[in-house]
């Protein structure tokens, strides 16, 4: 017996797979098992929660339109993963998905999406704004096999699912900054945030974090999102969608070994590298070249005293001389 969530999803389906055509109430009730005065009610479910869905007599239903929500029976219907987004947990208003996430880090493969957050946070704790019109959510891996100093790879893999997903859905090409944010005409448009659950060298689970600017208008001069670049607004549902199959299909690559594609990739887009650059790190700042990433995901700086030095996080500034 399916659940309400269930019930919405395998409708939603059966009107994707006949976008073109109406949908008789009989065969959505025989396609699903339940009657049709349980289908008309369901119906009802959906159109108030936004969705248009046209009504004939002796024709049945059509889907005209689905609303600008990341409401999860329509991720499910679209979403083909083999484990990420299985279980969404959606909500309209919340402190911060990372926080939500972090009460659920043994459900590998949860994703946690709200529309706005009111107290988003992003790398050292600084705020991350979270208007209306953004992404915002956060999943849980588990890969009991990773060493913490390899933490830093799921930053850069994430990172480049973002951009691909981008890419394939707006035919936007953005552009990486190590170590976790995402520019777009020298702005940032989204940033990762990877927490990490551990007991010594024991990982229990990675609690990951994405914010992105997709229809947000108010946003601080140094930011962008893909409207106030491209003067229109974007499909969120799409992108997500996009974003997540991304995410499993390199995370299951990462896991046969393939790290170095996935990097060279990745590497290809950070427009620092090869940049005159200053790096922030706690108690002070040091300047030189970007000269790369290396196989844990740290930047390699060549300093002018020649010396080179990996950082694992900081802040990075291109240098004006
Ligand atoms: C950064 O650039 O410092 C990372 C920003 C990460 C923001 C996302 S929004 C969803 C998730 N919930 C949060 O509170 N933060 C991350």
């Amino acid at each position: 017996m399916k659940n309400k969530e269930g019930i919405l999803t395998s409708i939603l389906k059966v009107f994707l797979d006949n976008k073109e055509g109406y949908v008789s109430g009989e065969y959505l009730s025989s396609k699903l098992n339940i009657t049709r005065q349980a289908i008309w009610k369901h119906i009802n479910d959906l159109i108030e929660r936004g969705y248009k869905i046209s009504a004939l007599p002796h024709l049945g239903y059509k889907l005209v339109s689905i609303p600008d929500k990341l409401y999860p029976e329509i991720l499910y219907a679209l979403l083909n993963t083999k484990f990420l987004g299985r279980k969404i947990y959606y909500y309209n208003r919340i402190t911060s998905t990372q926080d939500l996430a972090w009460q659920l880090k043994d459900e590998e493969g949860a994703v946690i999406i709200s529309e706005y957050q009111t107290r988003g946070r992003g790398r050292f704790a600084r705020r991350w704004i979270s208007s209306l019109g953004g992404l915002y959510f956060s999943f849980i891996l588990k890969p009991t096999y990773l060493e913490i100093k390899d933490v830093a790879q799921f930053t850069i893999l994430v990172s480049l699912s973002c951009i691909k997903a981008i890419k394939n859905t707006c035919e936007i090409q953005c552009y990486s900054k190590w170590p976790n944010d995402i520019y777009l005409n020298n702005k940032k448009l989204g940033g990762i945030l990877c927490e990490l659950s551990a007991e010594q060298d024991n990982i229990h689970s990675l609690i990951i974090g994405v914010g992105l600017n997709i229809n947000n208008k108010d946003l601080p001069k140094e930011a962008t999102s893909l409207f106030l670049s491209c003067h229109r607004r974007f499909n969120r549902i799409e992108i997500l969608v996009n974003i997540l199959e991304e995410i499993e299909k390199n995370y299951f690559a990462l896991q046969k070994g393939g790290f170095t594609h996935i990097l060279e990739e990745w590497s290809n887009l950070c427009f620092i590298l090869g940049k005159r650059i200053k790096v922030r790190v706690i108690d002070r700042e040091v300047e030189g070249e970007a000269e790369g990433i290396d196989k844990e995901g740290r930047l390699i700086l060549r300093r002018d005293d020649g010396y080179k030095e990996a950082f694992l996080s900081g802040d990075v500034t291109i240098s004006n001389t």
